[in-house]
């Protein structure tokens, strides 16, 4: 796995913090980096105690993996050393030098902004910080004093960690339906979320990248205005037991069953080489907790196996629970 991009394929909230988790621990994980910004939370359990971290990265859960905040991120420093706090991990977290620093003028920007209203954003603040940073005035992040201790070269860090053969893990945010070039747009995040966007703001070479793992949830869901395909009323949503609530901002997630088409499309455009499948006991509660194939219902694995089916790639991990070690993992 030495490089390995983790890309979400629908809009956000597929459980990637939840593989990421798991990999750490599993893979012992030398690196994890983190990109994006503060309106995406990855959702990790460990101990039976749940973390929605905006910042952090997700491997935090392993205390040998080295966690960095890439280059191309934008940084919310009140954000970040809260969650430090939280997670302990001020030994092991270091921020690049030129990420940037999204402020709370940005959040009041998002938040007045009719247009940004209408697209349902976060309210973080985040396309007004990304509009500053390509205005070239945007603060970065070794311009801070609280943010001193944290302030590295991710980029000749991580490239070094290549050389040397150590698991560096690309952590994307949100969702590929949620790129401001591939997605629904104008119902878009402000940047590409896709795959080689993810190794780009890491500063590493797509020549560099060994995997490129899609994480597909086994239904959709979405956050904020636009279009999904086959969405489904929040009742029914609730009655089949898809219903979520989002981990960032509280609001309803709206839900539509999976789409074999749209995973296709996805799996193709962000070149991925493996797949995850998550939350499969939400639509197949009988394969709650389970941890190999075999025990699967026959439906279950007949959903698993029609998604390789049409997407050409395959799926080397399920997810059958919340806690990062509830995961079918078929790479061996
Ligand atoms: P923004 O990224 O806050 O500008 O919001 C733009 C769109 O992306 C809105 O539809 C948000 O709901 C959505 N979005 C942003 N971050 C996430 C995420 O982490 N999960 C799901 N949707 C997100
Ligand atoms: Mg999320």
């Amino acid at each position: 796995m030495p490089c390995t991009v983790i890309v979400g394929a629908f809009w956000g909230d597929e459980g990637k913090g939840k593989i990421i988790s798991y990999l750490a621990l599993k893979d012992n994980l030398d690196f994890c980096v983190r990109t994006g910004s503060v309106n995406a939370a990855h959702t990790v359990w460990m101990d039976g105690k749940k973390y929605a971290l905006h910042m952090v990265p997700a491997a935090f859960v392993n205390p040998k993996s080295r966690l960095l905040i890439a280059a191309g991120a934008n940084v919310h420093v009140a954000k970040f050393l809260e969650e430090v706090e939280l997670t302990k991990v001020h030994k092991r977290i270091g921020i690049d030098q030129n990420a940037s620093i999204i402020e709370e003028k940005h959040s009041a920007q998002d938040k007045a902004s009719a247009v940004n209203k209408g697209i349902g954003t976060t309210g973080w603040g985040v396309g007004p910080a990304i509009e500053e940073r390509v205005r070239r005035t945007a603060k970065l992040a070794k311009d801070i004093p609280e943010l001193q201790p944290y302030i590295v070269d991710s980029v000749t860090e991580i490239n070094n960690g290549l050389d040397d053969g150590k698991k560096v893990l690309l952590e994307g945010t949100q969702g590929f339906m949620l790129s401001l070039y591939f997605g629904t747009y104008p119902y878009v995040t402000g940047r590409d979320t896709g795959a080689s966007a993810i190794a780009s703001e890491a500063g590493v070479g797509p020549t560099r990248v060994d995997e490129v793992l899609i994480v597909y949830k086994s239904f959709i869901t979405r956050v904020g205005a636009g279009p999904l395909p086959g969405e489904m009323t929040k009742e029914e949503a609730q009655k089949r037991g898809w219903f979520e609530v989002s981990a960032g901002t509280g609001r309803d997630r709206r839900s539509a069953p999976f789409d074999f088409e749209l995973a296709k499309k996805t799996a193709k455009i962000n070149g991925s080489t493996q797949a995850a499948v998550t939350k499969l006991d939400c639509i197949f509660p009988e394969c709650q907790g389970k941890r190999r194939f075999d025990d699967l219902s026959a439906e279950a694995k007949q959903f698993i196996r029609e998604i390789e089916a049409q997407t050409s790639v395959p799926v080397k991990l399920v997810g059958t629970g919340p806690d990062a070690l509830d995961i079918v993992d078929r790479r061996k």
